[in-house]
């Protein structure tokens, strides 16, 4: 894939087209990329390596841009093995480069090795410096975005902040450029990055300090224009404000009542003039969606029908793994469906009730099996609170 940062800092990852479920969780039908970069000063400095599926690729790609020169440094970003998936086939490599990572970062390393490598390390702390001759590198450590030994480098001649997992996409760059980055790295970041609000937000004050001409993140595209957009929707994501104004309806469905209920909602949420209305099938869309949709937007119902005494499955795993992303500071209607002993709604309330600053409508729409008219008057009800 070709990238250009500059004549001296080259781009060589690569995209992974072949996989289908990232992290054994999300979709990714557009692929994804493992971002690497070489500073080419002098000295030689590669900012992280690549997941395994990708090495062969980065291989070649990191010999090309070092044309025969010797590799000075390794610094390691982020151990998760997207990135550190190559760390031993470059150990093979380059046998002489310095490692250069924090103190946890070098607790990790033996751990995805066969053994503790032999190489000289550089264990950093905040704010120490790394001259490479024209270009240095600055280290901030960014504990939680997304595991404890992350931390981001800002380069100071060419303004460029190497930013780990923060501000990554899904998407090949070979597929996915910068048009709507927004709504892949918004499900990157709220499915992945999500439960650490905090401590991204304690980054972003770090950034907001330093004069940045570009992001480069270890996904995605290469940010450079309009940088306020990108990092001000890092902002509003991480300190849970909803992005916009809108209802999401996500529904858990078994035999197709509950679900007409939740469409026939979702017409009268339009009707009644909703700025915006989506809407999920949590037995068939993709999950990482509906966790997106409900971060995105302010108001969000639940419809599902009851099941075991409880709540669908669907459903339940969905509140469960909005639990697990710090859900909160939204406002929730719940819709249940029971043909002889209602039990969804119940269930539901006590996910919400454990989770920050929810409001749940005290109106609940319950359906006894069919859609009816009575029903219909309920949900119209329902749509008039949630305007
Ligand atoms: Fe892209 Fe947390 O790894």
């Amino acid at each position: 894939m070709n990238v250009t940062i500059s004549d001296t800092i080259k781009y060589i990852g690569v995209d992974d087209l072949t996989l289908d479920i990232f992290e054994g969780q999300y979709e990714v039908e557009e692929g994804i990329s493992y971002n690497s970069y070489l500073i080419l000063d002098e000295k030689t400095c590669l900012l992280d390596t690549v997941d395994a599926r990708g090495t062969q690729e980065w291989e070649n790609n990191l010999e090309e841009a070092l044309a025969g020169r010797k590799l000075d440094y390794l610094v390691i970003h982020h151990m998760e093995p997207d990135h550190a998936g190559s760390l031993g086939r470059l150990l093979e490599l380059h046998p002489e480069v310095t490692l250069v990572g924090n103190a946890k970062t070098f607790q990790m390393v033996p751990q995805f090795l066969d053994k503790e490598p032999t190489q000289e390390k550089l264990t950093v702390k905040e704010n120490d410096t790394l001259s490479l001759g024209e270009h240095t590198l600055t280290f901030l450590m960014a504990p939680m975005v997304h595991w404890p030994e992350v931390m981001v480098s800002y380069e100071s001649k060419e303004k460029l902040l190497f930013s780990a997992d923060g501000f990554g996409t899904f998407g090949a760059l070979s597929v996915r450029g910068l048009d709507d980055w927004a709504c892949e790295a918004r499900r990157y970041y709220f499915n992945i990055v999500g439960k650490y609000g905090a401590p991204v937000q304690t980054l972003l004050k770090k950034a907001a300090a330093l004069d940045i001409a570009a992001i480069c993140p270890l996904h995605g595209p290469i940010l450079r224009e309009n940088l306020p957009y990108y990092i001000g929707l890092y902002d509003t994501w991480s300190k849970y404000e909803p992005e916009n104004k809108g209802v999401f309806v996500a529904y858990a469905s078994i035999h197709g009542n509950t679900a007409e209920a939740a469409q026939l909602l979702a017409e009268q949420l339009k009707e009644a003039g909703v700025e915006k209305v989506a809407i999920s099938d949590l037995t068939r869309d993709d999950m990482s969606e509906a966790i997106e949709d409900a971060f995105r937007y302010d108001r969000m119902v639940l419809c599902a029908s009851s099941y075991d005494g409880g709540v669908f499955l669907p459903m339940e795993n969905f509140l469960v793994k909005l639990t697990a992303k710090a859900y909160q500071n939204r406002k929730v209607a719940l819709v249940e469906n029971g043909s002889w002993a209602p039990s969804a709604a119940r269930k539901m309330t006590e996910y919400l009730a454990a989770m920050k600053n929810v409001e749940v409508l005290e109106d609940v729409v319950t359906i006894r099996s069919t859609v009816k008219e009575e029903t219909k008057e309920a949900l119209k009800r329902l749509a008039g609170e949630l305007v």
